[in-house]
């Protein structure tokens, strides 16, 4: 391909070190697509005549159908996946192929067959976060009303409805989608026609190349069109934020599984078991879904750590560009649907979630009841801290203490304060949009399917 100048061979391990088809040749469809779009524009700008071009589009379809079906025979020496689909090229319709790559680089080639790839995996990926937010929207609604310990610090705090702590983390993930919609349109650009670095010298219209690739507009400069890879490092950024909440769903699922919470039961086909313990269930499905975060957030490293520094155009170091990308993509469809599969499968323990709500989670309650009454918040505050230090002291709960107790910290408590010990009060005076009431949740749940919708 390039070996005019050159009089000896390349070295075998420089060879295997700068081969990237072993990994590029995932952009196989992406890089025939782009070159049947160039054959049809440099023969619209009269470079190459119809018949040359009808033989180049046959070759590459032909190349097409081996990628496709399995059979494309691969060569030891095949550099990358762009040399590779020409060489093929060559063989099949022979001389013509050689005119293929007129007034085109691998540089521009490059980064437009990996910002198709990235197109690709941004789609693949907002269907899976889509999968994971349907999960959680059934688990809301088969919730109902029941209750849950809402915890800060990993300490109770006050009482939410199940349904109010489950889409807690459909939101992240909207975002997360938001933000793959956004970074779309920076991917969606095409650099095709920057040839190596200078631009193209043919008469090609980039406009209806980027159209015919269903790309959404042109790069604005060459240098930089060919070495931009923002957009990986974005799509990365993501990847790991996805990540980064499903760790957090994952860590949240993995505690509330286990017996000390028992608030929720894996299924089995989500669960595994151990070699030595025959008791055992492990949540692996949510443990390993929080360790792919890790990965994630590696492959975001990677790429920008490659980037920096780099002078401007093309330098080699980009082809390590696509190991981390294809990795993550790879990692979100993995994890992705095994999350949506563990959480659509896990059962609430009713039972286990009413233990774990304990009348202190109502102190805010009982504040709140003196705040009603004219006694200033940090007054209330400090009333209601004086009977839980009390109530802890006797050794029995709030609720236990007798109205003589409570009135003897503060005489604006009355009989009545009886009724602040209820977890279905506490959620329901919460009618404010977006906080745990029923109402409120009941409107969340409407915004949240509507995000499901096809957009
Ligand atoms: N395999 C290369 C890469 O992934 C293709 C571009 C090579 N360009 C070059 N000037 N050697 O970046």
């Amino acid at each position: 391909m390039w070996g005019g100048r050159f009089s000896e061979g390349i070295d075998a391990r420089m060879a295997e070190f700068n081969n990237s088809f072993p990994f590029d040749r995932t952009m196989w469809a992406e890089d025939i697509s782009g070159s049947m779009a160039w054959a049809r524009q440099i023969c619209a700008a009269g470079v190459i005549t119809a018949a040359e071009r009808d033989e180049l589009l046959r070759g590459l379809q032909a190349v097409y159908d081996e990628f496709a079906s399995g059979a494309f025979p691969a060569k030891t020496d095949d550099e990358d996946i762009h040399s590779a689909v020409e060489r093929r090229l060559g063989e099949i319709v022979g001389g013509v192929s050689g005119k293929l790559h007129t007034g085109r680089s691998r540089n521009d080639q490059v980064a437009t067959d990996i910002r198709l790839w990235t197109m690709g995996a941004i789609r693949r990926a907002d269907e899976a976060v889509r999968m994971v937010q349907q999960a959680i929207v059934d688990q809301a609604k088969a919730a109902g009303d029941l209750i849950i310990p809402g915890y800060t610090h990993v300490q109770r705090a006050q009482p939410i409805l199940l349904a109010h702590w489950l889409l807690s983390h459909f939101w992240p993930l909207e975002r997360d989608r938001q933000r793959l919609a956004d970074c779309y349109a920076r991917v969606a650009i095409l650099p095709l026609g920057s040839g190596a670095i200078a631009g193209t010298p043919l008469k090609v219209d980039r406009n209806a190349l980027a159209a015919d690739l269903g790309m959404l507009g042109i790069s604005a400069n060459s240098v930089d069109a060919i070495s931009d890879r923002d957009f990986i490092a974005e799509y990365l950024f993501c990847a790991s934020m996805i990540g980064i909440h499903i760790s957090r769903l994952s860590e949240d699922m993995v505690f509330y599984s286990s017996a000390e919470y028992g608030f929720v039961t894996l299924a089995d086909a989500y669960s595994t078991g151990s070699s030595l313990m025959p008791q055992k269930k492990n949540p692996d499905s949510f443990e390993l879904a929080r360790g792919k975060s890790g990965r994630l957030v590696g492959s975001l490293m990677t790429i920008l750590t490659v980037l920096k520094g780099l002078p401007s155009a093309y330098n080699k170091d980009l082809q390590e560009d696509k190991e981390p990308l294809f990795d993550a993509a790879r990692t979100l469809e993995l994890t992705l649907p095994v999350a949506a599969g563990a959480l659509a499968t896990a059962k609430f323990n009713q039972a286990a979630l009413q233990r774990g709500l304990d009348d202190a989670m109502l102190a805010t309650d009982v504040a709140d009841y003196l705040v009603d009454r004219g006694v200033p918040f940090r007054t209330a505050h400090k009333v209601v801290g004086q009977l839980v230090r009390m109530a802890e002291e006797r050794g029995v709960k709030m609720v236990q203490l007798p109205l003589e107790a409570f009135q003897s910290v503060d005489s604006t408590f009355k009989a009545d304060v009886m009724a602040c010990f209820s977890m279905a009060a506490s959620v329901a005076a919460r009618t404010v949009p977006g906080a745990t009431g029923p109402q409120a949740v009941a409107e969340q749940l409407t915004a949240a399917k509507a995000c499901l919708g096809v957009r």
